[in-house]
Order: C-alpha cells, then structure tokens, then sequence
C-alpha cells in the first residue's frame, strides 16, 4: 500500500470511486482530509462546471484529490484542458478505451492517469503505452459494471501486472479483511465507492442514504437487457419500481418493433433515454422508488451514517488486524 499511497500522494490508498453527483466537493475534500484519495466525478458536466467543482475542491482542502473523466464524454478535451489549469495530479478515465492522444494530453501536463481495462492484453497494452496505474472494477460494484467478478479479476490481473505496475482493486469491498487480501495479492490500494457514499460528508438525499442503509447485497442489482435487439448497459443498482418499469418498458418496444410502429433507431433510442437524469432524481431529489439508486453489493455492509474519516480508520483496522493474524 506503501507503493499505492506514494503514487498517490495520500496516507493510505483508498480511493473513494468517482460517483456521479455524489463525488462532488465536499465528498472529495473529505476523502483526501482524512487521508484517502478522493476523486471528483465529471460525469457530464461542462468545462465550465468542472472548473468551478475542482476550484471549490481546492478551496476545501489542500491534500491531492483526482478527477475521473468520462471518455465518450464530447468534451473530453476542453475537460482535460480544465485539469491542466488547475495543475489536477492525477485524472481517471473511465467508461472505455481512452481515446486517441487523451493520455498524451494528460501526461503533457504532468499528471498521472489512471485506467481501467476490460482485459488482461488491453491493460498491458495501456500500461506499456503510457498509462501510469490501472483500476480492475468488478462486477459486484455499483454503477456501470462489466460481466467479471472482482475475485476473477484479481487472480487474472494481480500476478501478471502488480509486480511491475500499480493496480488498484475495485468493486465490492466492504471491510479491511478483504483490502488485505488484495494488497497481499500484490495490489497497491484499493477503490471503494458504496462503503463511502452514504457517509455524513456525502451531500446525497436523505432518503438515498436511507435506501442505502435498509438495503441487502441481493438488493443490488443489474439491469436487465429483455430483447438482443435493444441493447442494455449493465448497471448495479438497488431495485425499485424504476427497474420494473424499465423491464414492461423493454417489453413494450419491442413489441412495437415486432409490429412494425416503431423503427429500430427510434426503439433503441427510447431505451437509452429511460434513465436519463435518473441517477441525479435519486441521489439530489430523494427519489428511491423511480431513480437509479446506483448501489454495490456491499451495500448490505453499510447500515449508518459515519463520517469518512471514521469509515477509513475502521477499514484500516480490518486490514492491519488480518494481516497481523496471518
Ligand atoms: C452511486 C454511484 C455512482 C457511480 N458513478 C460513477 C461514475 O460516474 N464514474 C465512474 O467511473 N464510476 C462510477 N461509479 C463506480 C465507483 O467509482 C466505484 O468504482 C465503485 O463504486 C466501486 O465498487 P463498490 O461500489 O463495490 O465499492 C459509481 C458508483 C456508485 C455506487
């Protein structure tokens, strides 16, 4: 973790995962105040608002933080062009394969970029091509999701890339038990989101942290895809009357492809658009039955308010305790 927390310039490397409209200043400051590594969620914002976000940030604390990047996001480059203003030290690019030259342009301004990657040859590649640490996230974890466990991922990435890179863990950590066995894997930190989002530095919406606090591992689930012809991005979410209605919704376009009323761009547009602003509904205006509660599995782990610094110290307990014991 030694290894982790130099690169990041933080205590201990535990980063608090970008989380659209959660990760926002006072999160993010929070995180890296008690010695993790927060990360300011872009998400769709313009260059205009992430300016104001990494200003607020800053005028919040004074320890790094880091700001994850969308890459199919228009803008990405007037994004990055915002990140060298500030001079942010490390920028996240999630959601895909970085574009071309989006690493360069990040590096060209001496920041250090973090990546995720579906495969083992794709992370070799981005890591031999100038990336300088990688994210493995996870099936359990909420949000956006790929098909591959954690665990899987682990014993697939950690042997063949922690010795000479600096990877971190992502995706249904919920206790410092398991932090332990990935850094004995060889990892250099880990990524939490869930644990961290209900915390009481977490603006969300009252009743989101209660549907946190209420919730069970098998109430984080994944959306599901009805029809092959009408695509479904995989996201982990608590399920609510939202998902249901997302599940008649499917049924219902499809049937009208079937019968020829709708064209297939117009069908699987209106899929896309079913959760449009559904995750700000949630976590800003406390809508819990029809947002997208974007959750992970180890959401059954988190039962209270807590401030960050108290979520930190416990999982830094965990840890230690384990390893002290083997
Ligand atoms: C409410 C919520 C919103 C999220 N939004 C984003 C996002 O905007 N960008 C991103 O890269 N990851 C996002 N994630 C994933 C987190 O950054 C993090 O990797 C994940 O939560 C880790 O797994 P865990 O939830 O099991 O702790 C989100 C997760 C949650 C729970």
């Amino acid at each position: 973790m030694a290894r982790g927390a130099e690169f990041l310039g933080s205590e201990v490397a535990i980063l608090c995962g970008a989380m659209s409209w959660v990760s926002e200043r006072n999160l993010v400051a929070a995180i890296s105040n008690a010695g993790g590594f927060g990360v300011i969620a872009c998400g769709a914002m313009t260059p205009e608002l992430l300016d104001r976000e990494i200003a607020a940030t800053k005028a919040l604390t004074d320890k790094p933080f880091g700001v994850n990047l969308i890459t199919m996001h228009p803008g990405l480059f007037d994004l990055i062009a915002v990140c060298a203003r500030h001079g942010v030290g490390h920028v996240v690019l999630a959601g895909g394969i970085p574009p071309k030259g989006s690493v360069e342009a990040i590096k060209a301004f001496g920041a250090k970029v973090l990546v995720f990657a579906p495969t083992l040859a794709l992370a070799k590649k981005l890591l031999r091509s100038g990336a300088d640490a990688l994210v493995i996230e996870g099936s359990e974890a909420g949000g956006h999701i790929g098909p591959v466990s954690t665990s899987v991922l682990a014993q697939e990435f950690l042997p063949a890339l922690a010795e000479e890179f600096i990877v971190f863990v992502a995706g249904g950590i919920g206790r410092g038990e398991m932090i332990a066995s990935y850094l004995e894997m060889g990892a250099s930190g880990v990524q939490l989101g869930t644990r961290f989002a209900c915390a009481s530095e977490s603006i969300a919406h009252p009743d989101f942290k209660k549907a946190f606090f209420r919730a069970n591992a098998r109430d984080a689930v994944t959306s599901v895809q009805v029809d092959p012809r009408l695509p479904v991005i995989p996201v982990r979410a608590l399920k609510n009357k939202g998902s249901e209605e997302f599940t008649a919704k499917q049924i219902e376009v499809a049937r009208q492809l079937d019968a020829g009323t709708v064209d297939m761009a117009a069908a699987q547009l209106e899929i896309e658009h079913f959760w449009a602003g559904a995750l700000r509904r949630a976590v800003i205006e406390g809508d819990v039955e029809y947002g997208s509660v974007m959750a992970g599995q180890s959401v059954g782990m988190v039962t209270k308010e807590e401030p960050v610094a108290a979520i930190i110290a416990e999982l830094m307990a965990e840890s230690e305790a384990a390893l002290t014991r083997r």
